[in-house]
């Protein structure tokens, strides 16, 4: 099964609008040769809808960073999906694991979530991932798969078709220690299975499953070389349009 490969730049609470347009810019040149690979962009907020703007007429999409489940309302300081789409957002990150470890998130409210952006016609990154003690007690399956379950409650083979899964080792992020490719395909391949268990094949097979955890222009070939991993979402290394180019250009090196 041939999947198109999917890179994608979290951004984080990083750029103002000024900075955003530089570096979209500059990454539009950088990339404009490249054929074949999904690239998504996920600026913070306040800078979605210039950056909109700037990249009209590429093929490189704009996604949030997060959402709130409800459409409108007396909720200071949330975002609704609709608010996103106006601003020209295609895709949305959910379930990241900031905003699991510092909002609050639970699978519960992740879940929601995914069913908002979904009924409003967004695409979505929908990650898991555990920490190290996790993985030093043994329970990264146990505890991607309750991410897995909990997360993806409720929904169906059409929805999973409109969904990447990142999964992204919490010990990995920013940390510069990125799991080795084997360890990623290791869970990369877990994940297919689970969803084979929760849908059906077509699914199970279609469904892109991106890697994040300190993914560098040095790592990224090794990563891509895996059957599992069809993509990365890229933190650190998206700020630059020299690393994040490179990270697109993978196929070249
Ligand atoms: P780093 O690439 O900075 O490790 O961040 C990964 C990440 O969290 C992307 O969502």
């Amino acid at each position: 099964m041939r999947r198109l490969p999917f890179i994608a730049g979290n951004w984080k609470m990083n750029k103002t609008v000024g900075e955003a347009l530089e570096l979209i810019r500059e990454l539009k040149v950088a990339i404009a040769h490249v054929k074949e690979v999904e690239v998504a962009v996920a600026p913070p907020f306040t800078a979605l809808y210039a950056v909109h703007k700037e990249l009209e007429g590429t093929s490189i999409r704009l996604a949030a960073q997060n959402l709130y489940w409800e459409e409108r309302g007396a909720f200071t300081g949330e975002v609704s999906p609709l608010m996103l789409k106006e601003v020209g957002c295609q895709y949305v990150i959910i379930g990241h694991s900031e905003r699991r470890q510092f909002f609050g998130e639970s699978d519960e409210t992740v879940n929601r979530k995914i069913k908002a952006a979904l009924a409003q016609g967004l695409k979505l990154i929908f990650c898991v991932g555990e920490t190290l003690k996790d993985r030093e007690e043994a329970k990264t399956f146990s505890v991607v798969e309750r991410q897995i379950e909990g997360g993806l409650r409720g929904l169906g083979d059409k929805e999973l078709r409109n969904m990447v899964i990142a999964y992204e080792p919490i010990w990995a992020i920013g940390t510069g220690k990125t799991a080795t490719p084997e360890q990623a395909e290791e869970v990369h391949r877990f994940i297919r299975g689970k969803m084979d268990k929760l849908h059906s094949r077509g699914v199970s097979e279609e469904i892109r499953i991106q890697y994040g955890g300190s993914v560098t222009p040095e790592n990224i070939k090794g990563l891509m070389n895996q059957p599992n991993i069809d993509g990365a979402l890229v933190g650190g290394a998206s700020l630059k349009a020299e690393s994040f180019s490179k990270i697109v250009r993978f196929k070249e090196m």
